[in-house]
């Protein structure tokens, strides 16, 4: 099925005839304000910090660092340029593994003793390039996302796939190449797990971060332990075993740590595995089953939320008080998670309007902020709203749907525009992310990440070339 792209919904009241025609809700201002007094660029309060606006960056990894995990060129380019976006919530810069094993390619970060100065480095860089735009840092909160990749890890050959796991998965199983109960982690390794988180953030508290994100979300470890619910043991069955990994990992964190908060990074809601139909359009994979998603309708292919409702609770009783929203799984069912006109070369054609996929998100983060107004939200998946990106986020933010707005894609390809909107500044169009999904298509086939169509950094490297050169092969 067609759907319009949003760059020929010419203005705004097109945007709004559209969503109307379609029945997709969301709240978007006509005018977008800017200064000191928009709602966007109003500050607030989390553990007795002031953050400065209502701009968040989300994590996003570059594929880009050395085989040991220490950072590049490449990373320290992208954590300064979102020192240079103006937002004031820096929600973990990149997925950083706290061990070898758990690392989803072989140039992912790893928080180990070795690498922790030049992880350190790479907040100061953000830092100061942030101080060289704006008046201050002190209203900057920066966490570091930390995270194991489950059935998702990949440490040491790009090509190879070497997934741990908390339970079988048919349709996963197949695609991760997991034949028996070998890649299963047993209750005793996820104790020993548990303990390299709780080192990972006493280095992150060293290198000057002010939280760590435990990362719950996207079909990687912490986020399957969620969904574990025919798993026996400790770990998994019931609810309180299910989130007995995040929660001894945080009471961990408390007790080894001077100041470090915790905030968690959590999928609200999950569907299915998809894949490309005849026509390569998105349908749910034969065989998935629905028991073993978090946050999903008995048919796996609805919103849920009981139970997700009743994590925040759970997070809320030891003393978290962020959460960065998101859904589902890049890998699994890429139109949920983050909506896209053009999808990823081992992904499919939209299934909906992508507009749908925004709208889910947003509602979803919405009804869990309606039930707990006492968790700071932050909310994700907006880039494919381009055009009408700050409209609908300047609306979800004064009517209290969420507390922060997340620029995931849209920084790679317009790092500066939380601080365009912020001053009024002429809408860069040119640099408008259109979800061409090169960023994500890149590193599926082990090329470093980046975004190849509009930032003029990328546009000239050499990978440029070869990406083009597989995307045409793939296409012939
Ligand atoms: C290239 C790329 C890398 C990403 N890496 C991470 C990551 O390391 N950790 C994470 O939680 N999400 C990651 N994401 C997901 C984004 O944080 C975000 O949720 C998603 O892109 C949807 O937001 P958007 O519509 O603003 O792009 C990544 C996304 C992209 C495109
Ligand atoms: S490659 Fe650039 S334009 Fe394409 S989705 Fe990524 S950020 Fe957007």
């Amino acid at each position: 099925m067609a759907y319009p792209r949003i760059a020929s919904l010419k203005t705004h009241d097109d945007f709004l005839a559209h969503l109307r025609e379609n029945h997709i809700e969301m709240p978007s201002d006509a005018e977008v304000q800017s200064g000191d007094e928009s709602p966007l660029a109003q500050s607030f309060d989390v553990h007795n910090f002031r953050v400065g606006n209502r701009w968040s960056i989300l994590p996003m990894e570059g594929w880009d660092g050395t085989t040991d995990g220490a950072p590049t060129d490449l990373t320290r380019r992208r954590w300064r340029n979102f020192g240079l976006s103006g937002a004031k919530l820096i929600w973990g810069g990149e997925a950083v593994a706290v061990r070898h094993d758990g690392r989803a390619n072989p140039n992912q970060l790893l928080l180990t003793e070795k690498n922790l100065s030049a992880i350190a480095s790479l907040r100061e860089d953000l830092i100061d390039e942030h101080e060289s735009h704006f008046s201050t840092s002190d209203d900057l909160l920066i966490g570091l996302q930390l995270t194991h990749s489950g059935r998702f890890s990949r440490p040491n050959v790009k090509s190879i796939t070497e997934p741990r796991t908390v339970q079988r998965n048919e349709v996963l199983d197949r695609r991760v190449k997991i034949t028996d109960d070998s890649a299963i982690f047993t209750d005793d390794e996820l104790q020993t797990l548990i303990d390299d988180f709780i080192a990972a953030a006493v280095r992150a508290e060293k290198a000057g971060f002010q939280f760590v994100d435990v990362k719950h979300c996207h079909g990687y470890l912490g986020h399957e332990i969620l969904a574990g619910r025919e798993r026996p043991g400790k770990f998994g069955g019931s609810f309180e075993n299910r989130t007995r990994f995040l929660r001894d990992i945080v009471s961990g964190i408390d007790a080894a740590t001077n100041n470090m908060q915790v905030g968690v990074r959590l999928s609200l809601f999950d569907f299915l595995p998809y894949h490309p139909g005849p026509d390569r359009t998105g349908e749910p994979e034969p065989g998935g089953e629905p028991n073993k998603v978090f946050g999903g309708g008995d048919d796996g292919l609805t919103v849920e939320m009981s139970e997700t409702s009743k994590l925040i609770d759970v997070m809320h009783e030891i003393g978290i008080r962020m959460i960065c929203t998101t859904a589902g799984s890049p890998y699994t069912n890429p139109h949920i998670q983050r909506p896209a006109f053009f999808p990823p070369s081992d992904g499919y054609l939209p299934p909906e309007d992508p507009l749908v996929g925004v709208a889910r998100q947003i509602a979803a983060v919405a009804e869990m902020k309606q039930k707990h107004p006492e968790m700071v939200f932050i909310g994700s998946g907006y880039t494919y709203l381009q055009d009408y990106l700050p409209n609908v986020g300047q609306a979800v933010v004064k009517s209290g749907m969420a507390d922060s707005i997340g620029l995931g894609r849209m920084v790679l390809s317009y790092p500066d525009l939380p601080a365009d909107v912020t001053a009024g500044t002429v809408w860069q169009r040119k640099k408008v992310c259109r979800t061409f999904s090169d960023c994500t298509t890149a590193p599926r086939n082990g090329i470093i990440s980046g975004c190849y169509p509009l930032d003029p950094f990328y546009k000239k490297r050499d990978e440029r070339k070869q990406l083009n050169d597989l995307k045409k092969a793939m296409q012939a």
